[in-house]
């Protein structure tokens, strides 16, 4: 069976893969889950919107004769990741990760740890600051009984309501800078920053312009998702592909 790659895609490093791939001269799709209105091209055709579950995946990989998955969405999105997992044990598709080591703080850090969005929520209970909230627009709802604060959100979109009224919104996909993001917390006046541990230099700026300013960071730790093989770079996942047996032509 010919090699016919799926990406699972939605970050920087997905990008980045997408480009080798089609360098390479390989057959692959590019997924999206759609959650952006202009997601970011890219040379491999793509596809759009959820499976369907597990199960829908697993259809997926067998009507379009896929041979290789490689998951390289963002470390918090576990119930894409999971299905993975359980999708390609189904359907016997070996399956990689491209991933990113989380962040780890420094001496100069100030984070106090929260193991998901919900303990983040019980930690800002209290008296009102002026809080950098960077936890994507899927999770603001879950904000939104804490009133008291006063959030500054950085969207890739305008929306068009927001679960928190009155929240500062800037529009920018970035990339950022250190010196950008530290102008932006003193513009704001931000007390305190809220952040998932991404990983990665795409998101790192804004931690380490806190820590410039010696503000604190609650971070987010990351989901745990099922056991797989993990490649660190897009350089990885192509010697997989070889070791696994495709032919890359070199
Ligand atoms: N979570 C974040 O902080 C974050 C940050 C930056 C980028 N992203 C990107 O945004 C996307 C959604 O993240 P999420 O946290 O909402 O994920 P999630 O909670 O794990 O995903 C929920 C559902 O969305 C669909 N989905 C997610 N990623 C998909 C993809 N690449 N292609 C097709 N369907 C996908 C799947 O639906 P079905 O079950 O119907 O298949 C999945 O079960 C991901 O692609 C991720 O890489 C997420």
């Amino acid at each position: 069976m010919p090699a016919k790659l799926l990406i699972l895609g939605g970050t920087g490093e997905a990008s980045a893969l997408a480009r080798i791939v089609a360098e390479a001269g390989l057959d692959a799709v590019f997924s999206y889950a759609g959650r952006v209105d202009r997601p970011r091209e890219q040379p491999v055709p793509v596809r759009v919107g959820g499976f369907g579950g597990e199960d829908g995946l697993a259809r997926f990989l067998r009507s379009q004769a896929i041979s290789h998955v490689v998951d390289a969405t963002h470390p918090f999105a576990a119930g894409m990741s999971t299905n993975a997992v359980a999708a390609c044990e189904a359907t016997g598709v070996p399956l990689i990760a491209l991933t990113r080591p989380p962040w780890s703080a420094g001496p100069r850090d100030q984070w106090t740890h929260v193991p998901h969005i919900a303990a983040a929520v019980d930690a800002l209970a209290g008296v009102p600051r002026r809080v950098f909230l960077a936890v994507g627009r899927m999770h603001l709802a879950a904000f939104a009984a804490l009133s008291q604060h006063r959030y500054l959100l950085r969207l890739v979109d305008r929306p068009e309501a927001l679960p928190l009224p009155g929240a500062g919104v800037v529009i920018d996909r970035g990339p950022f800078s250190v010196e950008s993001d530290r102008a932006l917390l003193q513009q704001h006046r931000i007390e305190l920053v809220v952040s998932k541990n991404a990983g990665g230099d795409g998101a790192r700026s804004k931690i380490d312009a806190a820590r410039q300013l010696g503000l604190p960071v609650l971070m987010i730790d990351r989901p745990v998702i099922p056991a797989r093989d993990e490649a660190r770079t897009p350089a990885q996942v192509m010697e997989w592909l070889a070791h696994s047996g495709v032919n890359l032509g070199v």
